[in-house]
């Protein structure tokens, strides 16, 4: 199983890049630009990393991002989680970056683009990684700053596929940026949004009928109301759930209580990713291997996200055809 789960190509949905910083890295680069830490080593880093809530990894994690200051520091941060792809045959990826992590402390949005972008390219031409990028507003900030992002980003449409929207869930509920999605839709990107992670299920309606998105991220609370289940099947609503993540975030106590492998059974479209694989313990292998150690899954189960994390992304219908194929005739050659 486990080798099934390695070579098993996949697709990942949801992941932060900045999540992808890991400690190793923290150190060189904060060295590189002469950024104080408050750790002696990368063990250290590694210690700090025991979370009881969102909020208390998401401090740690706006802190972690304090090292990333020029073009090259977003290259080698980029360049770093697209080789852990190509190990873990992650042969397509969305990235979300959070802009105003970084041009609230100075750094030009055009630093983090071209750096982020230059790596993108150089993986589709040398490790044959395709990949989406979608630029996410800080919902802890307000509607004015996310309106600011939303312009600043306007010249390098061309390079960004989408808008989502992250931090801290409760206090902010989606009707807060139902305006700049509205303009974002407008201007052409599409839409994503965190919702009923450790918020209400009641997120997940009204960032579907406020913020009109294509999918959720985690979304996992959705049981929490039957009728919203029954319509996110009905209307085959992706979910972007992060097993690893809901653990270390004790959305859910251990993993054999996530749901899921309930939900998929359901019929949802449900996906698994790594959201911030450097603070939660793993990428996309780790994060099957987890779900399939504690969770009933079968083979077929686990193909099935992948498929399903290629009818949810933002790729072209002829290129979904194509890696559909690829993921059925990886299963069927298996045996
Ligand atoms: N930013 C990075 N990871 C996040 C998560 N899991 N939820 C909300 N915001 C985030
Ligand atoms: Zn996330």
């Amino acid at each position: 199983m486990l080798r099934f789960i390695n070579d098993l190509p996949k697709v990942e949905l949801h992941l932060h890049i900045e999540g992808s910083l890991e400690p190793e890295l923290m150190f060189e680069l904060a060295k590189r630009n002469h950024v104080d830490i408050p750790f002696n080593s990368p063990d250290e880093v590694k210690a700090a990393y025991q979370f009881t809530n969102l909020q208390s990894f998401l401090d740690i994690y706006y802190q972690g991002a304090n090292v990333l200051i020029t073009e090259e520091d977003f290259f080698d941060l980029t360049w770093a989680y697209l080789l852990r792809c190509q190990k873990d045959n992650v042969i397509h990826t969305e990235i979300f970056f959070d802009p105003q992590t970084h041009t609230g402390r100075g750094i030009a949005f055009e630093t983090i683009i071209k750096g982020i972008t230059k790596a993108l390219t150089k993986a589709r031409e040398e490790l044959g990684i395709s990949s989406q990028l979608i630029m996410c507003f800080l919902r802890h900030l307000s509607e004015e700053q996310a309106i600011e992002t939303l312009k600043q980003a306007l010249p390098y449409k061309k390079d960004i596929i989408g808008v989502g929207l992250d931090s801290s869930e409760d206090g902010h509920p989606p009707e807060k940026f139902a305006r700049v999605f509205d303009m974002a839709k407008q201007e052409g990107f599409l839409a994503v949004a965190h919702a009923g992670e450790e918020g209400p299920a009641q997120n997940i309606i009204d960032a579907i009928n406020m913020l009109h998105v294509q999918r959720i991220d985690h979304g996992v609370r959705c049981v929490e109301d039957p009728e919203l289940v029954k319509n996110l099947i009905e209307n085959r609503m992706p979910l972007t759930v992060c097993p690893l993540s809901n653990t270390k975030l004790k959305v859910f106590k251990e993993m054999k209580d996530h749901n899921v492998v309930s939900l998929l059974k359901q019929g949802l479209c449900v996906t698994i990713n790594s959201d911030d694989p450097a603070y939660f313990g793993g990428y996309m292998t780790d994060n099957f291997v987890a779900v399939a150690e504690a969770l009933p899954t079968t083979k077929e189960d686990l193909a099935q996200f992948t498929l399903n994390a290629i009818e949810a992304s933002f790729i072209s219908d002829t290129e979904k055809k194509r890696m559909t194929k690829q993921v059925l005739d990886f299963v069927a050659n298996y045996a």
